[in-house]
């Protein structure tokens, strides 16, 4: 028995529950987000409308193609059952599809003008928005888009270091460094090489993968979010964080970043040893968590005391739990089956959690999918700026809905 088996996992009716309500909020709320997207989080948990020019947009788009599949299951379902499918069924499956080209074209202007996308998150805007839309629909734009914005992403390649810098201009040393999240830029390499058949992509992402890998996992499997070079000699020089607590504690969307993107860094390069790492590195994820299942923004007030946080509470971050979730469902493919087995049973009981504690399940209540998540808390020992505390942001609406289509049915992913 281990500490994680009197949880209760998320039932088949409560995914069905969770998708259904999803795909009836995102089609509530599209009149406001066709021509504009949710922003990367909510003031009050309700999103207002932005431009394309943030490094989240493409989750919002995300959402909609996750939405117009979750409707496509229901139609062929209703089909399978020998019944013409429902007219309003027919009817917002073409609204998505619709809504999902326009936002589609958006990403194509964006990349084709350079308009913000001078940093690594490529992956993060084009993998859910255009690689999504070219394969379910076939969409032409949806590929060029994606390619160029594969394009910009190896610009920002360091072969000295051999790591993809994240922030910043290129030539300055203060931002000489790799970032942890960095990992889920990547699939949209791979998926450059795969459909241009120029190996070109994929070398860059083997060589940041195994630099990243090497240098942001410490020696009890915490990570760091941010690695340091040195410029002339590429060699590695600290870690630092910027939205963690502190320099040395484990910033939990970081350790969530590193879980999925081990998993995705084994699907694309078969290497035995991210197995393991993709072990450890989730036993230590789950190991501090507090009781509930929902961690803090950062790992380590898991181990604070009852009396430390009520004079100091400190808020969640329900995103990192779905971001674990879809990791532990992803690597599970790969797995024998009994291992396969424990990994998808914990990521039902992270989904069961957040179902519990911080689903919307009301369009009244907010306009987005997961309350409680925390994008960037300033601390006394962190460097980022204070925004997005205790709300909805659309990577955690994002990654809940595609953990509860991971667990509903087969799914060709995204990433
Ligand atoms: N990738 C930035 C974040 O997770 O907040």
């Amino acid at each position: 028995m281990d500490r994680f088996s009197k949880y209760a996992e998320i039932s088949g009716e409560e995914i069905e529950a969770g998708l259904e309500f999803a795909t009836k909020q995102i089609l509530h709320v599209l009149p406001d987000f066709t021509y504009k997207f949710q922003p990367a989080y909510s003031i009050n948990n309700f999103y207002e409308p932005a431009d394309n020019t943030d490094w989240t947009n493409g989750f919002w788009t995300g959402e909609i193609w996750l939405a117009y599949e979750c409707l496509k299951r229901k139609a062929a379902k209703q089909k399978e059952e020998g019944k013409e499918p429902e007219p309003a069924v027919l009817e917002a499956l073409a609204l998505l599809k619709k809504t999902g080209e326009i936002q589609v074209e958006s990403f194509l202007n964006r990349i084709e003008k350079k308009i913000s996308v001078d940093h690594h998150d490529m992956g993060f805007l084009y993998s859910p928005s255009c690689v999504a839309a070219y394969k379910l629909t076939g969409n032409k734009d949806g590929r060029k888009a994606a390619i160029l914005a594969a394009d910009q992403l190896i610009t920002r390649f360091h072969p000295v270091g051999q790591f993809i810098q994240a922030w910043g201009p290129m030539d300055q040393p203060e931002n000489y460094r790799l970032i942890i999240d960095c990992l889920l830029n990547l699939p949209l390499l791979f998926w450059a090489s795969a459909e241009t058949l120029d190996r070109k992509y994929m070398d860059v992402a083997q060589q940041h993968i195994h630099t990243a890998v090497k240098n942001v996992i410490r020696d009890d499997y915490s990570t760091w979010h941010t690695f340091f070079f040195d410029v002339k000699t590429g060699e590695p020089d600290h870690g630092s964080t910027c939205q963690g607590y502190r320099d040395g504690s484990a910033w939990s969307r970081g350790q969530a970043w590193g879980i999925y993107g081990l998993a995705l860094a084994y699907r694309y390069t078969k290497e035995a040893e991210y197995v393991d790492l993709f072990k450890k590195v989730t036993a230590y994820f789950m190991e501090h968590l507090p009781e509930d299942l929902i961690p803090y923004w950062d790992l380590e007030f898991a181990g604070w005391t009852e009396e430390e946080l009520e004079k100091n509470p400190q808020p969640r971050d329900t995103s990192s739990a779905s971001i674990a979730a879809c990791g532990m469902l992803e690597m599970a493919k790969y797995l024998p089956k009994e291992n396969a087995a424990y990994y998808q049973s914990l990521a039902k009981k992270l989904l069961k959690a957040i179902w519990e504690y911080a689903a919307v399940k009301d369009v009244n209540v907010s306009n987005g999918l997961v309350l409680h998540s925390t994008y960037s808390n300033h601390s006394p020992y962190n460097t980022c700026n204070h925004y997005g505390v205790d709300e909805c942001n659309s990577w955690g609406d994002y990654f809940y809905m595609e953990a509860l289509t991971r667990l509903s049915g087969d799914w060709e992913q995204y990433w």
